[in-house]
């Protein structure tokens, strides 16, 4: 059994340092035991491996309530919330009080499963039992419905003397010898996170019944923590070993085709020199025909290449080496995506607003009306004054229906209302 499992907290007291957390869990507890909840859910929300599940596990363990648990990124999602539907919607019978654990909603994927954040608040609007969730990030857009129904609790990043705790205590379970030094370098390595903490004690373990500051150096890499885009680029363009640019390519969370749109981008931000600039993306072009042919073949030998040619390839494509610290820009690829999201969004909120008021659908309106009233607004601001003053049309849709003479259309709308 992987240490992570075995020791898993069995009693509230053996989670550390997450007394607040702790305490306003047990509060909110009694509170439904009296029916005198406000909100019948609650977001428990920290960094990975702070022991959110844990401390849900060890909650219902001390107090002796059944756990109905469900991982919120489950692909068996449809299923499971059926399932936790019908345990929150009964009354607490014969088998005892209840807590119902969403965990990891935040893994909900809003595209793949457009439903799923509302099914979830339509089992909180009718649950019989409390209902706690947790999230790594509860502050993302498609969780703010959540973010409504639900109070707020927050977990701490553990410190590095927390996660010497827990794995003191593990060691002497184990009878296991640690040098001190190392149960100091795994846990300042974790970084607060005692699950990777834990798992890099269990592998120094397996080398070595003596843990020592030396293998725990050999087991326990800096995890590849995972670099913003820009970061990166500035990385690649600026390694000096091969090595180096093949890391960066691999150390963001982007794939690898969005990855080469910013590294298209930057290749003139980097090289000045034209030679520089061919051979660069000469290598960035090669490395685009490779992933196309994985695209197409399913051969992914041919990974290698490609991340060979747009990391070191292109950064490699300097005749001299120079450090280059360039200002960070978003590529225009990326930003014309976001404004055409933007823009969906917008005819979707117009949508909303006209439909109703016009008796026809929003398909109608989008494909019917919204081209009319943009010739409107950009033709006849003064017209287009009243249809917003009637519609009461927020400033924001305004702008992007009149574009350059959002002006004119607003201020017409000012005299209009006086
Ligand atoms: N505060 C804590 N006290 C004791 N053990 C913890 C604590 N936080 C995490 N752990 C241990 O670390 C592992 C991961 O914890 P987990 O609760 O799954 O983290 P999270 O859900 O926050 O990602 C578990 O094996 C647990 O035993
Ligand atoms: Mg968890």
């Amino acid at each position: 059994m992987p240490w992570i499992i075995k020791y898993r907290p069995k009693h509230i007291n053996d989670v550390v340092n997450q007394d607040e957390a702790k305490q306003k869990l047990i509060n909110w507890l009694k509170a439904w035991e009296e029916g005198k909840v406000e909100k019948k859910a609650i977001l428990l929300h920290g960094p990975a491996g702070c022991g959110k599940t844990s401390l849900v596990e060890a909650i219902a363990k001390t107090f002796k309530y059944q756990l109905f648990e469900m991982n919120a990124s489950d692909s068996r999602r449809k299923v499971d919330i059926e399932r936790i539907a019908k345990a929150a919607s009964q009354t607490a019978g014969i088998m005892g009080r209840r807590i119902i654990l969403l965990d990891e909603v935040d893994g909900l994927d809003p595209r793949a499963d457009a439903g799923g954040v509302e099914a979830l608040i339509e089992v909180i609007k009718n649950t019989r039992n409390p209902i706690i969730m947790t999230a790594n990030n509860p502050y993302q857009e498609h969780l703010r419905p959540l973010r409504d129904v639900a109070e707020l609790v927050p977990m701490k990043r553990l410190s590095e003397r927390d996660v010497i705790t827990v794995l003191e205590r593990i060691c002497k379970s184990e009878n296991l010898y640690c040098e001190p030094g190392a149960l100091r370098e795994i846990a300042k390595r974790s970084e607060g996170d005692l699950r990777s903490a834990i798992n890099d004690l269990e592998a120094a373990a397996a080398l070595n019944k003596k843990v020592t500051l030396d293998t725990v150096k050999a087991v326990s890499t800096y995890r590849n923590r995972v670099h913003a885009p820009w970061e990166a680029l500035q990385k690649m363009f600026n390694s000096s070993y091969i090595f180096q640019a093949r890391e960066a390519v691999t150390s963001t969370d982007l794939t690898h085709d969005e990855f080469i749109t910013w590294i298209n981008e930057h290749i003139p931000t980097y090289y000045e020199n034209p030679e520089e600039m061919w051979r660069a993306y000469e290598a960035l072009s090669r490395a685009d025909i490779y992933l196309g042919r994985i695209v197409k073949t399913q051969n992914w030998d041919l990974l290698s290449y490609a991340i060979e040619m747009m990391g070191p390839g292109v950064a490699f494509a300097r005749t001299a080496y120079k450090y280059r610290w360039k200002a960070f820009k978003m590529p225009e690829k990326i930003k014309l995506l976001a404004e055409a999201k933007k823009s969906r969004e917008y005819r979707e909120a117009l949508a909303e607003v006209l439909a109703s008021r016009l008796l026809t659908s929003k398909a109608i309106v989008k494909s019917d009306v919204i081209p009319y009233l943009r010739v409107i607004f950009t033709q006849n601001p003064a017209y287009a004054a009243k249809i917003v003053l009637g519609y009461k049309l927020p400033e924001e849709l305004v702008k992007w229906l009149a574009g350059t003479r959002a002006k004119d259309v607003l201020s017409y709308v000012k005299k209009g209302k006086k």
